[in-house]
C-alpha cells in the first residue's frame, strides 16, 4: 500500500453538529411496541433509539453539502442547481432526462402511477414498504421474486438480494409480459437488511426481460452499497 491509498483507522472527518436522543428502557420498549399494534410506522421517532426505517436525508452532511445549501438558487423555475444536478447525473449515469424528487417515495409515486394499470404485476427483489404502497395505490400487484436465502437469516449466502430467475419467468408465463410493466429491483435491499444484488444477477435479469420486452427499474437507494459489495465479494 503506498502513501497515497493509507488510511488511518481514524474516521478521516470532524464531526461539527450532534442531535441529542434519548435511550428508552426495555420495559418502555415493550410497552411502545404493543400500543404501536408491532407496526413500527406508528412509533414516535422519539421513542426509537437507533432508526432504521429509511437512512434517506437521516444521516450527517458535509461542509461542502452544507455551503451548497447556501449557495442555493431559490427560483421557482429555472434554477441554476438543477441544470448542475442534471448535468452531474448524465455524466455519471448516463440517462437523458432526470426528474428530481424530495425523496424516494415521491418518485415511487410518479413512476407508479405513469407505469401500473389496474391488475398488474409488478415482481421485486422483496419489497421496501412505500414501495409497495404507492405500487398497490396504482393498483399493482407485488410479488416477490428474491431467492429463497434472503428469507433466511441464517444463511451467508454473499448476495440476498439476487431475483431468482426461475420464479420470476415462472410470473411471466402466468400471468403474461403485457401485465408486467417493470421489475422492480432494488440494490440494495432494505427488508433483507441491506443484502446486495450481484452482477451476474443483475445482468441475468436484464437478458431475460429483454426476451420478453420488460422493463427494469433499478431502486438506486443504496447502489454505492451495492457495488461495494459488488467489489468485494464478486469475480470479474
Ligand atoms: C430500497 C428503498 N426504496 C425506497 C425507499 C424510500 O426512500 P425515501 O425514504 O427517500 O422516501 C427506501 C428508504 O429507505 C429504500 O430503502
Amino acid at each position: 500500500m503506498d502513501k497515497t491509498t493509507k488510511r488511518s483507522w481514524a474516521e478521516p472527518f470532524k464531526i461539527k453538529m450532534v442531535e441529542p436522543i434519548r435511550m428508552t428502557s426495555r420495559a418502555e420498549r415493550e410497552r411502545f411496541i404493543v400500543e404501536a399494534g408491532y407496526n413500527t410506522f406508528l412509533l414516535r421517532s422519539e421513542d426509537v433509539y437507533i432508526d432504521l426505517l429509511t437512512d434517506s436525508g437521516t444521516s450527517a452532511m458535509s461542509d461542502y453539502q452544507w455551503a451548497g445549501m447556501m449557495l442555493g438558487d431559490e427560483a421557482y423555475a429555472g434554477s441554476r442547481n438543477f441544470y448542475h444536478l442534471e448535468d452531474a447525473v448524465r455524466k455519471y449515469y448516463g440517462y437523458k432526462y432526470i426528474v428530481p424528487t424530495h425523496q424516494g417515495r415521491g418518485a415511487e409515486h410518479i413512476l407508479s402511477q405513469i407505469a401500473i394499470k389496474k391488475g398488474d404485476y409488478v415482481p421485486g427483489n422483496m419489497y421496501f414498504t412505500t414501495t409497495r404502497l404507492h405500487q398497490e395505490l396504482a393498483g399493482g400487484i407485488f410479488e416477490d421474486v428474491i431467492i429463497d436465502e434472503a428469507h433466511d437469516p441464517t444463511s451467508a449466502h454473499p448476495f440476498k438480494g439476487d431475483i431468482d430467475l426461475g420464479k420470476l419467468e415462472a410470473l411471466i408465463e402466468r400471468v403474461g409480459a403485457e401485465h408486467i410493466p417493470y421489475v422492480s429491483l432494488a440494490a440494495t435491499v432494505n427488508m433483507a437488511g441491506g443484502q446486495p444484488i450481484s452482477m451476474a444477477n443483475i445482468r441475468a435479469v436484464r437478458e431475460l426481460t429483454n426476451r420478453y420486452g420488460i422493463r427494469v427499474i433499478l431502486d438506486a437507494a443504496r447502489a454505492i452499497e451495492n457495488a461495494y459489495f459488488i467489489q468485494q465479494r464478486e469475480a470479474g
